[in-house]
């Protein structure tokens, strides 16, 4: 599509692409229109932008929908069955036809990250990584978003997280670390951690920003006067395990109301969907601590914010 000055086409398959400015201007901005301060913008009036989801979806999908529409672009929405890809046709070619006629995708396609940065190298196209095995960058937008609306600051701010070093668990990783004085502790069961590749860039990032980075495989000595307890589903989407006494290993992995006893101010955070019983007990997910249903909102508040930073628009710092 044809490019001007005011309309870019960055593309966001990782936090690790925005610079430290624009990461806060886009949780500045998501933190904007969740407060509903921002007012309804037409920033991507004309724009079409392709949502294509190979895999199941309730917020990531609704949200950068419902973004997409209220920003003033059109959507084509795109299901597991739909495109020429199941029938061989090449992801590059895919990328280069999408190019031609679409302004963004934002594509969560179950297949590896570096297939879409085959797409975003095609230039004339953003793309937008809507969850691989690897990142889940909208999540972490989206918590940043949900936790500067909440503390009014993410700096300072000490977060544990307790579960699978998944995608989400990676892309918090690659982001709480970037702000000063963040204390990020990762709880994650044995031979469930995250990878080397994210742990040496998150280790970096705390390096850099003088934030203070740990991952443990027990549970035991929590910090104390947690902030943030934040817990993601055993079964990550689109993951099986093969080990078939799994659960043994995650069960003292599970949030319960106990963890409260030395964070009695703790909020409790959860990207959903979620399984009552297994990862966290109803109790703790339908508490007055939990803002697991804020964060889902703020998807939609943070997607609106990706877009325009992908266009060129308020959030780019
Ligand atoms: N948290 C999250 O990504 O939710 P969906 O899988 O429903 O999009």
């Amino acid at each position: 599509m044809a490019t001007t000055a005011s309309q870019q086409h960055r593309s966001l398959l990782s936090t690790d692409d925005l610079t430290d400015a624009e990461l806060r201007a886009v949780i500045d901005r998501g933190t904007e229109y969740s407060a509903g301060r921002a007012g309804r913008t037409p920033a991507l009036a004309g724009d079409i932008v392709g949502v294509y989801f190979r895999m199941t979806s309730t917020r990531t999908r609704t949200a950068f929908s419902a973004g997409a529409l209220r920003l003033g672009a059109q959507i084509i929405a795109y299901g597991p069955d739909d495109l020429q890809i199941n029938t061989g046709e090449s992801v590059e070619d895919t990328g280069r036809v999408f190019a031609r006629m679409v302004d963004v995708i934002v594509a969560r396609t179950g297949r590896p990250q570096r297939e879409l940065a085959a797409w975003a190298g095609t230039g004339g196209l953003s793309v937008v990584n809507a969850m691989t095995a690897e990142e889940h960058p909208t999540q972490a937008l989206t918590d940043l978003t949900t936790l500067k609306g909440r503390f009014g600051q993410v700096e300072g701010l000490r977060v544990v997280y307790v579960g699978e070093g998944n995608n989400t668990a990676a892309a918090l990783a690659l982001t709480l670390p970037r702000f000063p004085g963040v204390e990020f502790e990762l709880r994650t069961p044995p031979g469930f951690g995250l990878t080397e590749e994210i742990r040496a860039r998150a280790e970096e990032h705390a390096r850099t920003s003088g934030a203070s980075f740990v991952e443990r495989h027990d549970m035991d000595a929590l910090p104390r006067d947690t902030d943030v307890f934040y817990t993601t589903r055993w079964q990550t989407t689109g993951t099986s395990k093969p080990d078939p006494h799994w659960r043994d290993v995650f069960a003292p992995f599970q949030v319960t109301s106990g963890l409260w006893e030395h964070s009695p101010k703790a909020v409790f955070m959860h990207d959903l969907p979620a399984h009552r019983g297994d990862e966290v007990t109803a109790d703790v997910l339908d508490g007055p601590m939990s803002i697991a249903l804020d964060q889902a909102e703020n998807k939609m508040h943070s997607a609106m914010a990706v877009l325009e930073w992908c266009r060129g628009g308020e959030s780019s710092a």
